[in-house]
């Protein structure tokens, strides 16, 4: 509910347990009152309180009133150079070489439905509601729509920041972030999700100190190495108690989540396009649009921030109803053959698959161009008939026969120097003049932000598409970007080209979901390196990680479970020893900790033994009978992911059934005797279980489940509970 009272310049927000309000001041400025657990519909401002502070600058406006400060005021999207000294909002380069700016209100309105943003991803839902505050400039001579979300039910509130240039010269935007937070107090947790290729997204929490910390990506992709999702939080929050705020980016490029603690014990956040290497010549007239933020604020911890998080991006990022659809069970022939497949190689793992009750057959790199390994033949989207005679039209059909559908890996971005495309267009690729581009992965990057190179590549795409009933793709990315240059572009704006390739990569994905709206999607860049709320609203899945094993699979996905749905993550079985890190799991741990995914095997199915295959089949049939309680169940943390055993949770919205899922770690000698607390069930229902028991949930709760010993390495346990009538 959005409560806009202009008169007294209030503007309140309320989600189903959340407030949010933001007040004017008597100086025009836009202060930021409350976030947090809902409370009456009140004036907040009394919570601000200012005195004279020395070395804190007092605007023209306030006279001899030295109360007030920008240095100390919480506002609602800080600006630069006229007094506030902490992160900003918002920077130009104005024609007089001044980098100041500083925006006063200047009026709002509200809109039914949530707003959409056009060629970026953003939440969408009739049920929303929209407010725009536009703020002024008068110097600049340019205005600002902060625009903002509602959701209520997911207790979810979106940013999104349009800059027009009212003037009549051109104005150069160095910075516009997404969304600011200030908080009235710092003794707040600040908790990140980094890593590297193939460990993703693990936690990290530490204290806020005095100044900034951050997590960033200026490879061109929202990383690896960090991710745009962070929490603030109290320093004991945990999963079920203690106030917590989720931020997002959907974005996935470049980008800046800065934490500041400031001198008198507040806080501020902002977080947006990175402004390392981003400049954008806005002439008069034009606006730009900084990619949406959204907020969940829990007062009970992680655990009813992440399920708010997971019911929002499931119902209203997802798109089309994807996520309400139950995912085929995939094969995907990397880990199995990676480039030394032909026909007979590849059907005959499809065979043996389908045998198994696997739906879906992806073919994965390889199958184009001369690409008998990774330094050549990406940008040259036809199919190598050497590899596979007849192309797909041969291939598809017999797939078809074995009762399997079609998916393909592609990876549009990228070109190698040894290829048709880059031999008819070698300045179609990123690269700065005087200066030979770096490779990665042996590879150069296609200049996205030109339309006729993507054009070009569409094309292709296209041309494939139709060659054969195609019913997934997966999309790949497998570098990070550098000598972002564009030839397409003056010197003068070439600060635009990282934004624009995102919008490159946007604009394809788009045209794919408009003219293939059967096909799913699923996204990839190296597995997690781009894995973001921007990806999702595209790709209804991600390939989580490159990463197959079990062990470090439960790992990467706890740390992606905390703002992203399991029904978003791909999750493969791979063949063990594993490819990544050689270690050796049982099977059952394998399937258990994929089936909290987009699920499907990678390897060869037809070497596993027939008593491996009996396993896999009672796997496959699981996974189809209890997909809904798998990817729509409200998803519990019962464990973090660094003791001697994971555990996770699901359980259906009318807490009826529920799945508990168990990864131990390495054996143990004389292990203690643990009960696991369940969380999540009804308390007055009794529930029958997969072990054959029956127990209260009172009890489950409470008490807790009482494990069996786990004897070995890596043992596994998966309980179906049941209602009891
Ligand atoms: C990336 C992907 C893998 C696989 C390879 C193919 O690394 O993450 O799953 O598709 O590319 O080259």
């Amino acid at each position: 509910m959005i409560v806009c009272k202009e008169q007294s310049g209030i503007f309140t927000l309320h989600t189903r347990r959340t407030t949010y309000q933001m007040k004017v001041n008597r100086y025009g400025v836009l202060l930021h009152t409350y976030y947090g657990p809902r409370v009456r519909d009140c004036d907040l401002s009394g919570l601000i309180r200012q005195a004279d502070r020395s070395f804190s600058p007092n605007p023209d406006e306030a006279g001899s009133d030295r109360s007030f400060s920008l240095d100390t005021a919480p506002q609602e999207y800080s600006t630069c150079g006229v007094g506030d000294f902490r992160l900003s909002s918002v920077e130009f380069e104005l024609p007089n070489g001044s980098h100041a700016t500083d925006f006063r209100y200047a009026g709002c309105r509200t809109e039914r439905g949530k707003y959409a943003l056009e060629g970026l991803p953003a939440f969408y839902g009739e049920d929303g509601e929209t407010l725009v505050i536009i703020l002024e400039d008068a110097a600049a001579h340019a205005a600002i729509e902060l625009y903002y979300g509602v959701l209520e039910e997911f207790d979810l509130i979106t940013r999104a920041v349009r800059v027009v240039n009212r003037g009549s010269e051109t104005l150069r935007l160095c910075r516009c972030a997404s969304l600011c937070l200030d908080f009235l107090r710092a003794d707040m947790d600040f908790i990140t999700f980094d890593g590297r290729h193939a460990a993703e997204r693990c936690l990290n929490r530490a204290p806020l100190r005095p100044g900034v910390q951050s997590a960033d990506s200026v490879r061109g992709a929202s990383s690896h190495q960090h991710n745009p999702f962070v929490i603030l939080c109290d320093g004991d929050a945990g999963e079920d108690h203690g106030l917590c705020y989720g931020v997002m980016l959907l974005y996935s490029g470049n980008f800046l989540a800065a934490a500041e603690r400031d001198q008198f014990e507040n806080s501020r956040l902002v977080m947006g396009i990175h402004p390392r290497h981003f400049c954008w010549s806005l002439a008069p007239g034009e606006s730009f649009t900084a990619p949406e933020a959204a907020m969940v604020c829990s007062p009970d911890g992680f655990g009813e921030m992440s399920r708010q998080f997971h019911r929002a991006i499931r119902t209203s990022l997802i798109r089309d109803g994807r996520s309400r659809q139950r995912k085929p069970v995939l094969v995907n022939n990397w880990e199995a053959t990676y480039f030394d497949f032909d026909t007979e190689k590849l059907l005959s793992i499809a065979r043996e698959a389908a045998a198994l009750g696997v739906e879906l057959f992806v073919l994965d790199d390889g199958w184009f161009g001369a690409r008998s390994d990774d330094s050549r033949g990406l940008g040259d989207w036809q199919v190598n008939t050497d590899k596979l005679p007849g192309g797909l039209e041969s291939l598809v059909p017999r797939l078809h026969a074995l009762g399997m559908s079609f998916g393909i890996w592609v990876e549009p971005e990228m070109v190698n120097e040894d290829s048709e495309l880059y031999r008819a267009h070698p300045d179609w690729v990123l690269q700065t003049p005087g200066r030979a581009p770096a490779r990665g992965r042996g590879q150069l990057a296609l200049d996205f932000s030109r339309r006729e190179v993507r054009d070009h590549v569409y094309g292709q795409l296209r041309q494939v598409l139709s060659s054969a009933p195609v019913s997934y793709v997966k999309w790949d990315m497998n570098r990070s970007l550098t000598d972002v240059w564009s030839a397409a572009l003056p010197p003068a704006r070439q600060g635009e080209v990282y934004h624009r390739y995102v919008l490159g990569v946007y604009d394809i994905l788009e045209r794919l979901r408009r003219d293939y709206p059967d096909i799913l999607l699923e996204g990839c860049c190296g597995g997690g390196g781009r894995f973001d709320g921007g990806m999702l609203y595209y790709t209804p899945q991600i390939w989580c990680s490159d990463n197959t094993d079990a062990i470090d699979r439960l790992r990467i996905q706890y740390g992606t479970s905390f703002c992203y749905p399991v029904c978003a993550m791909g999750a493969h079985v791979s063949a063990v020893p594993n490819e990544q890190n050689g270690r050796i799991t049982p099977l059952a741990a394998r399937g258990i900790a994929a089936m909290s995914g987009a699920f499907g095997y990678e390897m060869d199915l037809g070497r596993c033994t027939a008593e491996e295959k009996e396993e896999i089949r009672r796997q496959i049939a699981t996974c189809k009978a209890h997909w809904e309680l798998f990817h729509w169940g409200d998803y519990y943390r019962l464990t973090g992911s660094s003791g001697p055993f994971t555990a996770w949770e699901q359980v259906s919205p009318d807490r009826r059934q529920a799945v508990v899922s168990l990864v131990s770690g390495g054996a143990q000698a004389a292990p203690p005797f643990l009960n696991l607390k369940l969380k999540g069930l009804d308390p007055a229902r009794e529930y029958r279980m997969s072990d054959g028991g029956v127990m209260g949930g009172d009890v489950l709760m409470s008490a807790g489940y009482p494990l069996p010993p786990f004897r070995g390495d890596y043992q596994s346990m998966q309980l179906f509970l049941e209602a009891v009538e």
